[in-house]
């Protein structure tokens, strides 16, 4: 019985363009996708441009056009670039549609019956020269933990601290420099809090119920705390004037907050694809659908996909995800993607600078697993893999013998030895491969083919067809040879169709055969079989090509840092690359100037009146213990604390604090993004002792 199923990539922003850290998602969904319709399932792909929000608002007036012709322009950038890519959707359309309005409109009607709604006056930061009331990523002042400059109102750059926009000293906006005044205004919440929302989730999250991904179910768990302890806290689901979104039906001059409309986009995605092709909408998202639905996204936004919305879905009646498939960020050589080195990379300059696609989805594939790790794009690794894998072990083993079967034997092939070992290989292989497949590992997969692929061309330097051309009494043997070749060839381009669409239809046309799907892997070309002349089927990729790309991204950048007008795309709404590093460079001597030490927490006791701050007695050898102040109070319980060993800068400047002296700075590891919040103070290995200097 083939599978019903939906699948979603998230939403991208119609204010920035797709670079290649969005493609890592959009090329494994589409690979995933590609898979399961190659094996008869009914498999459909949705996505949208998210178009609401703060930021698109603000881009469009900026650049001077109405927020519908930026998102229409955006659109149509979007859809190009994704189709360059082979990324297929079976609709790509536009959170700002009457279908995502009419189920914004039902989800908020339905749920206000369910008593999940509820509103409530809070306190805003407000510009008054704007008349708007400022998201805390437009808010700007001084770090209230280290002083620094010009941070946002949500968290320190300079320090890593997480404060609310109202910790921050002398604020003011960061749209028009003006001081921001505290106003009242009556906002609408989605009551997560509500024990019926909260024994859901509890529940939903747990990964022996095959939703979520260990490291994502664990995530879950710890911020639903535990039982009892109502860690989760109601939603502000509304926005108020002036803001591009859908107007709440009775509450005029509020908006519903874009994280509310955008995963309901992809059920108005769904609903105009349903219209389109005459399905049935309700199969898929009524309560007991026997529908699958899959939504893969990037784990900066789990705690959207994970909780708040099979939250929102469960309790407005409709069916909730059968998984959430999270993955990691895009590095590029080691790094963050930056503009200054070249290495943010657009779809749109990869295309332009005519880079075969499919190279970079076969690199991506090789690199993706079902985890949410990061992956690395390494530029020259990139090079080597391709050019040895795609050109020097597929696509050779269809050139060295086309030529044969054309000239010698009028295009037709013989019967294949059946139970040729490299044959039967594949063969055999073809469904564990499925089941890398349809479990993302996809990394897996592509190594299993390319050792298929080696076992391929073993056989063809075995029986050496170019020899045996030369002898006049080999013609069965090399036309037999040929005919082996071409149906390896076929059977290792059924493995590799999801990653390379358009090889494998160019393959498809030379072999002169149907489309191929995945039970073609247990058939062979029979006997008498004609193929079409050779085309080549992919080129090797020049080093210079990745050299001019990355040229070419750095110039772009210095044409946008000259021409101010246009703002940064992503500056209010960072991309999925955002949570790894990127700074300049420092030599070792700069380095040696932080005096980092093993710091031994002697005693850890919260601070009256600071809801972030945890009081640290660190013992580094010296005969008092220092007195530190850490804004770990959202990740750590004190009493955990104490006795633990971590890691200090021993010789940053004191500085006075409202509690006390702090006389230095512990270190931890934190998710930039607010959404996932988690904090992870260092520890050394076992053995190191207080006071060790770490270099
Ligand atoms: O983080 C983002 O880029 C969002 N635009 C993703 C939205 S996904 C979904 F919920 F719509
Ligand atoms: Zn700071």
């Amino acid at each position: 019985m083939p599978r019903k199923m939906l699948v979603t990539s998230a939403l991208p922003y119609a204010n920035g363009s797709i670079h290649l850290g969005h493609l890592v998602e959009y090329i494994q969904t589409d690979i995933w996708v590609r898979f399961q319709k190659m094996r008869g399932n009914e498999c459909w792909y949705v996505c949208a441009d998210d178009t609401h929000g703060t930021p698109i608002m603000l881009r469009a007036e900026k650049e001077g056009i109405a927020p519908e012709a930026l998102i229409e322009r955006v659109h149509a950038e979007h859809t190009r670039d994704f189709s360059g890519f082979g990324v297929n959707f079976d609709n790509y359309y536009s959170t700002h549609s009457d279908e995502t309005r009419q189920y914004c409109e039902l989800f908020y009607q339905r749920l206000k019956a369910a008593g999940l709604i509820e509103t409530r006056t809070i306190e805003q930061f407000y510009d008054p020269v704007k008349a708007m009331f400022l998201p805390d990523r437009f808010i700007k002042g001084e770090c209230p933990k280290c002083g620094a400059r010009d941070q946002y109102g949500d968290n320190c750059e300079a320090c890593g601290a997480a404060y609310a926009p109202t910790e921050l000293k002398n604020p003011y906006s960061a749209i028009s420099g003006a001081k921001p005044e505290l106003k009242h205004s009556g906002h609408y919440f989605f009551k997560l809090s509500d024990p019926r929302c909260e024994s859901f989730l509890r529940q939903y999250t747990r990964h022996a119920e095959g939703r979520l991904q260990l490291e994502a179910a664990n995530k879950m768990q710890e911020w639903l705390g535990k039982p009892g302890e109502h860690k989760l806290t109601d939603w502000d689901i509304s926005r108020d004037a002036p803001y591009f979104g859908f107007e709440i039906p009775d509450a005029p001059g509020k908006y519903f907050y874009v994280w509310l409309d955008a995963p309901i986009g992809y059920m108005g995605s769904f609903k105009n694809l349903c219209a389109k092709k005459g399905l049935n909408f309700d199969d898929y998202f009524k309560p007991d659908s026997d529908a699958e639905l899959y939504h893969f996204i990037g784990k900066d936004i789990l705690y959207f996909h994970a909780l708040f919305w099979p939250a929102e879905l469960a309790h407005a009646g409709f069916r909730t995800p059968t998984s959430i498939f999270a993955h990691g960020f895009l590095t590029v050589d080691g790094a963050k993607m930056s503009k200054s080195r070249g290495t943010f990379i657009t779809a749109e300059s990869y295309l332009q600078q005519g880079l075969n696609p499919e190279w970079l989805r076969y690199y991506f594939a090789g690199k993706l697993t079902n985890t949410l790790e990061d992956l690395d794009l390494n530029l020259e690794d990139f090079v080597a893999r391709v050019n040895a894998d795609l050109v020097g072990k597929y696509v050779n083993i269809a050139s060295r013998a086309a030529g044969f079967i054309g000239k010698r034997f009028d295009h037709k092939l013989t019967a294949p030895t059946a139970d040729l070992p490299a044959l039967l290989a594949i063969q055999t292989a073809a469904p564990r491969i499925a089941d890398l497949y349809e479990g993302r590992e996809f990394g897996k997969a592509m190594r299993e083919i390319m050792a298929l692929t080696d076992q391929a061309n073993q056989y063809i330097d075995r029986v050496k067809p170019w020899e045996l051309a030369k002898q006049a009494d080999k013609e069965a043997e090399l036309h037999l040879a040929c005919s082996n070749s071409l149906n390896l060839f076929r059977l290792l381009t059924v493995l590799l169709k999801p990653v390379l669409p358009v090889v494998a239809e160019k393959a498809e046309a030379f072999l002169n055969i149907p489309p191929l799907a995945w039970a073609d892997a247990a058939t062979l070309l029979p006997a008498g079989h004609a193929i079409r002349a050779y085309n080549h089927l992919m080129t090797r990729i020049d080093p210079k090509q990745v050299a001019a790309l990355v040229d070419a991204n750095k110039e772009s950048m210095a044409a946008t840092a000259a021409t101010s007008a246009k703002p940064a795309a992503q500056t209010a709404q960072p991309s999925a690359a955002k949570n790894t590093p990127e700074s300049a460079t420092i030599n070792i001597d700069e380095f040696a100037r932080v005096d980092l030490r093993i710091a031994r927490i002697v005693e850890a006791s919260h601070v009256e009146g600071a809801d972030k701050l945890v009081r640290l007695l660190l013992d580094i050898g010296e005969e008092k213990p220092r007195q530190v102040f850490a804004g770990i109070k959202s990740a750590y319980d004190p009493a955990q604390l104490q006795g633990r060993l971590t890691v200090m800068v021993a010789n940053l400047a004191p500085r006075k604090m409202k509690f006390g002296l702090s006389e230095g700075m512990v270190l931890a590891a934190s998710d930039e993004s607010e959404k996932t919040g988690g904090l992870y103070l260092l520890s050394p290995d076992s053995g190191a002792s207080p006071g060790m200097r770490i270099k």
